[in-house]
């Protein structure tokens, strides 16, 4: 359960449900950046992730750099940016992966230079959104192929009705999204209702 009730009025009040699957948030997220609510965001993930040795915060460019940095601000490490590339880059530097988008029909190879991780780090995967997982697990694929450890994945914004979240529980992983919507339609956005 959440502390941040801030960001569930905040999606209320400013965010548009364009159709029964995209949230727009371009207003405080994706496009303008409110920093207090991302400094908040950051206290929150810092806090439920403070007991479990975290040596890095990762993210996915361009919208998880926000939340990402102020968590690391908090956790008192460095963060790291995961590099979308159009294409595979041919040398033995970099880690990738490749991610296919559905939301966006998209692929890219996600990349992470080998000089900014190592094998002892535990991380922590911060990201926007999760809808089907497909980043979140590009990221992990990543980190454990590096020998790493996945320490925990934090989320702002959860669409709980499409499959991401389960396949991380399911896999095992330490999930903690700061909303969780339900259901969304034209109109109508309800959030997950957590005791
Ligand atoms: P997945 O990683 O969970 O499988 O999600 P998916 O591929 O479907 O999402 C691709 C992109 O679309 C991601 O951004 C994700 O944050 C974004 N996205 C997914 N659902 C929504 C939504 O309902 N609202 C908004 N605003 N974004 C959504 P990206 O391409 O990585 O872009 P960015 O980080 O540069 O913004």
């Amino acid at each position: 359960m959440t502390d941040l009730k801030e960001l569930e009025a905040k999606i209320l009040s400013e965010g548009t449900a364009i159709n029964e699957t995209v949230l727009k948030v371009d207003c405080f997220l994706n496009h303008q950046v409110d920093p207090f609510l991302m400094q908040r965001v950051g206290e929150e993930f810092a806090e439920y992730y403070k007991d479990k040795g975290i040596t890095k915060v990762f993210t996915i460019e361009s919208s998880g750099i926000a939340p990402a940095v102020m968590t690391a601000i908090k956790l008192n490490v460095p963060m790291v940016i995961l590099k979308k590339q159009q294409s595979k880059i041919l040398n033995g530097d970099v880690y990738q992966t490749k991610v296919t988008s559905f939301t966006k029909g998209t692929s890219y190879e996600l990349t992470l230079s080998k000089k900014y991780i190592d094998k002892d780090d535990k991380i922590l995967l911060i990201d926007d959104f999760l809808a089907n997982g497909e980043a979140a697990f590009g990221g992990i694929r990543l980190i454990e192929g590096a020998g790493a450890t996945v320490s925990g994945v934090g989320i702002v914004i959860e669409k709980s009705f499409q499959p991401g979240r389960q396949r991380l529980d399911d896999a095992g992983y330490d999930v903690y999204s700061l909303a969780r919507v339900k259901r969304l339609a034209e109109g109508v956005i309800e959030f997950v209702e957590e005791v």
